[in-house]
């Protein structure tokens, strides 16, 4: 159920992740389903319901630096130089991956059964009042079906779990509307593990060296030939999508085609469908912010094929081309 994130529903939902249940609660950049940290059964309600696979971790929320700190291992001096750093960009959508501290009380499910863990410390207001009053860290990864598009909208949530989620907490469209950064401070030269709207440039500019490599398009297709209708695709609308081009446009004549534009400039066949403008200007920041709501829009029109050009990669355009790319058939 969608509930108003009145202070008297978010201690409504406090109370639930404390007994072990699950909320959909809104952060900066998409909403995320939420358990204590600590509770095996609430993080395993998380995997079941989004059918996640144990093998991928989830993000740790935490209120602030001091929590985050206290669930990491103790840091070396180079790590807390970085973790000093980088601590301009919190609250806000950076997560970090350390080593876990022994005996955190991290629940190993969380963690996949590794050592490390990601942390990370939303600036949301609905979700650092929901991390102030449970006390406790929350796992949460984004609140869709595993490999689906993400939501940023508290209806993107209640739609996908119906019922199975007695709260959702609406705090609005998310401003952000991609996942967080994710970087790795466990390893030499820190790397960037995945693109958000904190910007690879950014971090270069706080902490000088940062490693930063495309995953090969190979793997993704070996992986899809290994795992046939296990496909590795993330972020990915049901109708297939495809990188705009002409040629592409012409070979779909007499298909019902959708159209994602970055600003008023780009294409406008005709023979399309339906044509979603994300920015009439083609900024990152309002492109990023309209992006899933626009692929669940045209992935609910019974579409045929859905085209989205593609996009430079320097600044906020890294982070769209990595979620566009995953999600292209
Ligand atoms: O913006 C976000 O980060 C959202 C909101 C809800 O906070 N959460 C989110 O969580 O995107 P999720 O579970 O959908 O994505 C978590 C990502 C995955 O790619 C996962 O593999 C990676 O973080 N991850 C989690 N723990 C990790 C670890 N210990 N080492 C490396 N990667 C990790
Ligand atoms: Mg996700």
């Amino acid at each position: 159920m969608i509930l108003e994130a009145s202070d008297q529903n978010i201690a409504q939902a406090a109370e639930l992740i404390r007994s072990g249940d699950v909320v959909g609660f809104p952060t900066e950049t998409v909403y995320g389903l939420g358990a204590s940290a600590f509770d095996p059964l609430g993080v395993e309600k998380i995997f079941a319901l989004k059918g996640r696979v144990r093998s991928n971790p989830l993000i740790v929320h935490v209120k602030d630096l001091g929590d985050l700190l206290r669930l990491s291992a103790r840091l070396s001096k180079t790590q807390q130089a970085l973790v000093d750093k980088l601590s301009s960009f919190w609250p806000g959508p950076l997560t970090v991956v350390l080593r876990c501290r022994e005996n955190s009380g991290i629940t190993p499910a969380v963690t996949a059964g590794g050592d490390t863990i990601a942390l990370r410390i939303p600036s949301h207001p609905v979700a650092q009042k929901l991390l102030s009053l449970t006390e406790i860290p929350l796992a949460a990864p984004s609140a869709n079906r595993s490999l689906y598009v993400s939501p940023t909208c508290a209806e993107h949530v209640a739609s996908c779990f119906g019922d199975s989620l007695s709260i959702v907490l609406d705090g609005g469209s998310c401003e952000v509307g991609i996942e967080s950064t994710v970087v790795s401070l466990v390893e030499s030269p820190i790397r960037l593990l995945r693109p958000g709207s904190v910007t690879l440039e950014q971090l270069r500019s706080a902490v000088g060296e940062v490693e930063y490599r495309l995953p090969p398009l190979q793997e993704h297709q070996k992986q899809t030939l290994l795992s046939p209708g296990m496909l590795s695709r993330h972020y990915s609308p049901q109708t297939p999508l495809l990188w705009y081009s002409e040629e592409v446009l012409q070979s779909l004549a007499g298909k019902r085609v959708g159209i994602i534009r970055f600003s008023d400039h780009g294409v406008y066949p005709a023979s399309a469908v339906v044509i979603e403008t994300l920015s009439s200007t083609g900024k990152p920041q309002e492109i990023a912010h309209r992006l899933y709501a626009a692929l669940r829009k045209l992935d609910s029109l019974d579409l045929d094929v859905i085209l989205i050009p593609e996009i430079g990669r320097d600044g906020l355009g890294l982070a769209l081309y990595d979620r566009t790319r995953r999600a292209v058939s």
